[in-house]
């Protein structure tokens, strides 16, 4: 977390790896995906939670106010000792992607995946529907930002997103652990029946 720059507080690091962990002991396997990469401080970190044979997909725009910073994902990748061909990373909006795109990215269904892309309510809730349409079975869709004081369209895109899908549930919150800026709450959502899990 210290060797790449980005947005994670290191409660919702260790929250991370114990759902990575919870679902190693269970059985449940699967490429991790997230949606807004940034530097890639939590995408390394997927890649180190996750088994060697799972592969990790990256969607992003890998561009931020002029800074192009794809080719410090890749870096920040190799630098932590992970394999070049477990990274997979799609360049664009998220929003332009429909679900038969999202799934031919993953390769198979995903067993986590990190919303964390662009921060308006009709992206949220694109992004939400790409993670559920496409999610292993005890999978996990972790959406960051949400009851967050600046991006209030988010959670109103999760609770539009629940109130349609009623096979899904929040089951957690990773609350909030620091500034406005870097700390914002995580809300964890499964299938209905994995949650007593
Ligand atoms: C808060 S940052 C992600 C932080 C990152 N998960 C980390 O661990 O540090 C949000 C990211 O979403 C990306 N983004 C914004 N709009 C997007 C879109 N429409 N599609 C894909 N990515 C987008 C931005 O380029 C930025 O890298």
């Amino acid at each position: 977390m210290h060797a790449v720059r980005g947005f994670l507080t290191q409660g919702s690091g260790f929250a991370f790896l114990t759902l990575l962990e919870v679902q190693r002991r269970d059985g449940i396997r699967g490429p991790i995906a997230e949606v807004g990469t940034f530097q890639g401080m939590s995408l390394v970190g997927f890649g180190l939670g996750a088994l060697a044979d799972e592969s990790v997909l990256g969607v992003d725009l890998f561009v931020v106010g002029g800074e192009d910073f794809e080719a410090s994902v890749r870096s920040n990748w190799t630098k932590a000792g992970l394999a070049d061909a477990r990274l997979r990373l799609h360049r664009g909006s998220s929003t332009d992607l429909g679900a038969a795109a999202w799934s031919e990215l993953l390769g198979a269904p995903a067993r986590l995946v990190h919303v964390d892309g662009e921060h308006t309510r009709g992206a949220a809730a694109h992004d939400v529907a790409l993670a559920a349409s496409c999610l292993a079975p005890g999978g996990v869709i972790v959406v960051d930002d949400v009851l967050h004081a600046w991006y209030p369209d988010i959670t109103l895109s999760v609770a539009a997103f629940l109130k349609a899908k009623p096979e899904f549930r929040a089951f957690a919150i990773i609350d909030r652990e620091a500034d406005l800026m870097r700390g914002g709450a995580k809300m964890l959502l499964a299938r209905r029946d994995d949650v007593p899990r």
